[in-house]
């Protein structure tokens, strides 16, 4: 019999973690699964036990448990990281960065430096690595300079060129559009990505406040798409230490407000002229369509599905209230021309 392949997924109790160990939940029989992070969730670990995964409490600062986890390890999804992070530089502080960079430069160190020489490390980017430019630049590809300003896409940046300053590692470097879409695991939902947020914002009735008009553009990829590329850039031997854009579409701000609101028309837009610390770019994904990758999900469809998961629904009020004979049999008249259709109402 062959031996199991060993994956360690690092940061695996997140937003990106969650939907990638379940993408893996039926090839236990083919892997070893060890999860890794530092926040234990009951029901999560539950999960990851039921699936027949291992999930260790634990930090990527360990540089113990890394030798220990890393040394015979075949692929790491190296997911663990700050994302509570500053967005502009008067957001920032000094403690704040600090611990930014401890996780993703010094961490990211521990965990490269820990992997045995067989394992192949899969790396989320960030496109925030451009954030510095000064005006739009359009279908930037993964040869352009990147320009880092904040803690976080420096950190990105130390780690990448980190990973290809040493030329025995086996790496793949996924520079992330802003996620979005659901996982079912609410303990891991992310709501500070902005399609995620306004999903939700939507949902409850909200306006949508447009800073300098939503003029700003943004590259967004599914939830769903990221982790497929992951499990995809695992399997392909042949392709290493290279970068590839996980990027799916390009949109504006007030665009993405648009799509919203067409989806939930009573809610408001309004447009301010707040400031923003650029004007945005937009990521080319030609290189990794030309590996035969493509896209299963899109942004409206996955809007909807947040939107009305969240949304009040008087239907299903309607539906949990007890109704009389006499009520129902007047309801069923209006809901329903047949009566035995009538919307799973319950009666008394
Ligand atoms: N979601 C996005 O839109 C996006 C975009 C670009 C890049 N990324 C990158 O992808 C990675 C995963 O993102 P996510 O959205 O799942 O974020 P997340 O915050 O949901 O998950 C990160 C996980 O890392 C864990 N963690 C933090 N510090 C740790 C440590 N020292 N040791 C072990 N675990 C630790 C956290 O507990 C958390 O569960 C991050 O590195 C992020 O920078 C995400």
């Amino acid at each position: 019999m062959t031996k199991k392949k060993k994956i360690v997924v690092l940061g695996g109790s997140g937003y990106i973690g969650t939907q990638l160990c379940e993408l893996y939940k039926n090839e236990t029989h083919k892997y070893n699964i060890t999860v890794i992070d530092n926040r234990f969730i009951s029901e999560r670990v539950k999960q990851l036990n039921e699936w027949g995964m291992r999930f260790i409490q634990g930090s990527i600062l360990d540089e113990k448990l890394m030798k220990e986890q890393l040394k015979d390890c075949d692929f790491c999804f190296h997911l663990a990281g700050q994302t509570v992070v500053p967005s502009t530089k008067s957001d920032s502080n000094p403690e704040w960065d600090k611990q930014i960079i401890e996780t993703g430069t010094k961490g990211s160190k521990i965990v490269i430096d820990s992997m045995g020489p067989n394992c192949k490390i899969i790396f989320p980017s960030t496109h925030v690595v451009f954030e510095g430019l000064k005006e739009t630049v359009y279908d930037i590809d993964e040869n352009h300079e990147t320009c880092p300003v904040l803690s976080y896409s420096k950190s990105k940046v130390e780690t990448e060129e980190y990973l290809k300053s040493l030329s025995d590692k086996n790496y793949i470097i996924l520079r992330l559009s802003s996620a979005y879409g659901i996982v079912h695991d609410s303990s891991s939902m992310r709501l500070n990505v902005l399609p995620n947020l306004f999903a939700k914002m939507t949902s409850q009735g909200q306006t949508l406040k447009l800073y300098s008009k939503g003029v700003q553009l943004k590259s967004l990829v599914s939830i769903n798409d990221i982790c497929r590329s992951m499990k995809f850039f695992m399997s392909q031997t042949e392709i290493k230490r290279e970068i590839f854009n996980i990027s799916n579409e390009n949109m504006t701000i007030k665009q993405l407000s648009e799509l919203c609101q067409k989806i939930k028309p009573s809610i408001e837009i309004i447009e301010t002229n707040d400031k923003i610390p650029n004007l945005g770019y937009s990521m080319d994904n030609s290189k990794l369509k030309n590996t035969g990758f493509s896209f299963q999900s899109n942004i409206e469809d996955e809007l909807r599905e947040m939107i009305n998961y969240w949304s009040f629904d008087k239907k299903k009020m309607n539906n949990s209230k007890v109704y009389s004979k006499k009520e129902e049999f007047e309801m069923n008249k209006l809901i329903s021309p047949d009566p035995h259709m009538g919307g799973g109402i319950i009666i008394d």
